[in-house]
């Protein structure tokens, strides 16, 4: 692949598209309710040609007791029985690497589960040689916490163990142990996982909660928040009233980003098969995102960009971010686009299931990588999960806030039938079944040619043989008089330029071209237009995006 690099040619990990499967929800092969691998092996012929994504981004399914779903490893080199084998592993990659899918597995260097061997032998004694693998303080002459910081999902960061009479630091559940990134030793077990997957032929990983690997050495604590409203885009409660300066984002971060690197690009370097490191870190500072490229590139190769989940539905603040996104890129950085995932209320319910189309065809129109959500190609809807069937800790130990992830992890609807084919009628999936089951599956938008996975097919395809969208520039075209909620922009390369149009608006618009840009029409979200010249005016209905052709 790499001797065939023209200037602007660009590997699979630029060019591509990446699905997020939670395996949980995807596919239950073995009935038991609960998605697993053999499942997406199942499913591997609907992703790779149906759809045609080029990679799958797989959550956890490692030995976990399922505290966080799988974001609480027991063991870092193994698959937990609920989701299979190595073996069912391996014949997924291989399935996937036989139709040219990429597979992106999930790292969470942060934090183990309390159940992991190593934090065990941690916990037995205040000499251990594990000990030092995660962080244990004494508690305060009275008794309290070493210092003030607050877990994500609900309470102190510190859990007493009685066992030593020390506390230890937990940024998310007290069954999350956070790891002490500072002792080389857990740094080098830490890339040792990373080989493992490496030597099963991973593609890249997507690196969990970044941030928490480096913390103040010191410890000290967080500045109080006097506005007690949060940087993130939701209200996250007590956890919103500290400014989380000391208790994540060191700048030791960045070398030990470089070290994770190092070890992708042996492998890469040795058998020429490009590799992807992702970057889970919630950094919406967009010069400051800009830094986990690394001072030469030798850090993350896509640092996920969360932008749009943050921003308000509206052409001026999407384009305001992408222009700024596009100008605050280093040189040589390769941008990316988020538009939802397993920790986020669905796009179809955060704007609106018409809206859901204009927000595929803008994912996939813009300049980067996206990460598509399993069965956002449907449109699919936040699943109401009643207090009985509750199963995110979030949600639980923080009442109140509708910090529930459950919504967006309902099972993928596959059919129209009892338990929607993702497991056998008579068993109780893990969460409950969508209620729109009728329209928003697989099998029935298969058979439609307007619904929403025939527009996100539509799409796919054209932005795979699209020279321009998957490697031209971008460009936002504005004029006095373009109306507020209407969002243009162009993508071209020495092969191609393609006018993208989005209508963010209620209302149906007409935009006038400038004099000699002369387009015709390729795809309009509606997919109900033929392939025709544009007028000198471009009528947008309500909620419609369309992609041209220009002269
Ligand atoms: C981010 C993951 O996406 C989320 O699901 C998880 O709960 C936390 N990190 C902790 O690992
Ligand atoms: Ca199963």
């Amino acid at each position: 692949m790499s001797d065939r690099r023209e200037p602007d040619a660009a590997v699979w990990w630029q060019h591509g598209v990446v699905y997020q499967v939670y395996p949980r929800s995807f596919r239950d092969a073995n009935g038991d309710g609960i998605g697993d691998l053999a499942g997406v092996l199942e499913k591997i012929d609907y992703l790779s040609g149906t759809l045609g994504v080029d990679a799958i981004w797989l959550s956890p399914f490692y030995p976990s007791p399922m505290a966080d779903f799988g974001y609480d490893v027991s063991d870092y080199c193994d698959v937990d029985p609920t989701f299979g084998d190595l073996a069912t592993f391996d014949a997924l990659v291989a399935a996937a690497h036989a139709r040219g899918v990429r597979i992106i597995v999930d790292f969470v260097p942060g934090h183990t589960s309390n159940q992991h061997a190593w934090f065990q032998a941690s916990r037995s004694s205040r000499d251990n040689p594990y000990r030092d693998w995660y962080v244990w303080r004494d508690p305060k002459p009275d008794g309290s916490p070493p210092n003030n910081w607050a877990a994500t999902f609900g309470g102190s960061a510190w859990q007493r163990d009685d066992l030593t009479g020390q506390l230890y630091l937990h940024s998310y559940l007290p069954e999350q142990t956070d790891l002490n990134w500072r002792n080389p030793a857990v740094r080098a077990a830490m890339l040792d996982v990373l080989r493992f997957w490496l030597d099963r032929s991973v593609d890249g990983f997507r690196m969990d909660a970044l941030g928490r690997i480096a913390k103040d050495p010191l410890l000290r604590d967080n500045p109080v928040n006097p506005e007690a409203t949060g940087d993130f885009h939701k209200a996250m409660g007590d956890y919103d009233r500290q400014i989380h300066v000391n208790d994540q984002r060191h700048e030791d971060i960045h070398g030990y980003l470089a070290e994770m690197r190092t070890v992708l690009d042996r492998y890469e370097a040795a058998d020429g098969r490009p590799r992807v490191a992702i970057g889970e870190i919630h950094i919406y500072d967009l010069s400051e995102l800009g830094r986990y490229y690394g001072a030469t590139l030798d850090e993350l190769h896509l640092p996920f960009n969360f932008g749009l989940l943050k921003l308000p539905w509206a052409a001026r603040a999407i384009r305001d971010h992408v222009d700024a996104y596009e100008a605050s890129l280093p040189p040589g950085a390769w941008p990316n686009y988020v538009l939802g995932n397993h920790d986020e209320a669905r796009i179809a319910t955060r704007v609106g299931v018409g809206h859901a189309r204009l927000a595929m065809l803008l994912l996939l129109t813009l300049r980067g990588t996206p990460t598509l959500y399993y069965a956002d190609e449907l449109g699919m809807e936040d699943v109401p999960v009643p207090p009985e069937r509750a199963q995110d800790p979030w949600g639980m130990r923080v009442p109140g806030l509708n910090l529930s992830r459950d919504p967006e992890r309902a099972p993928m609807p596959w059919t129209a039938q009892p338990n929607a084919g993702f497991c056998p009628p008579d068993v109780e999936p893990w969460l409950p079944i969508a209620p729109d089951l009728a329209q928003v599956n697989v099998e029935t938008q298969l058979g439609d040619p307007r619904s929403m996975l025939s527009l996100t097919r539509q799409l796919l395809a054209l932005r795979r043989a699209s020279p321009a969208l998957t490697r031209g520039s971008y460009r936002a075209l504005d004029w006095p008089g373009l109306p507020d909620t209407c969002y243009l922009f162009v993508r071209e390369n020495a092969e191609e330029r393609l006018l993208v149009a989005l209508n963010f608006g209620d209302d149906a618009l007409e935009v006038a071209l400038p004099d000699g840009l002369h387009a015709t029409l390729l795809l309009s979200t509606r997919l109900d237009r033929p392939e025709a010249a544009i007028p000198g005016a471009l009528a947008l209905r309500p909620a419609e995006g369309i992609v041209a052709r220009l002269a």
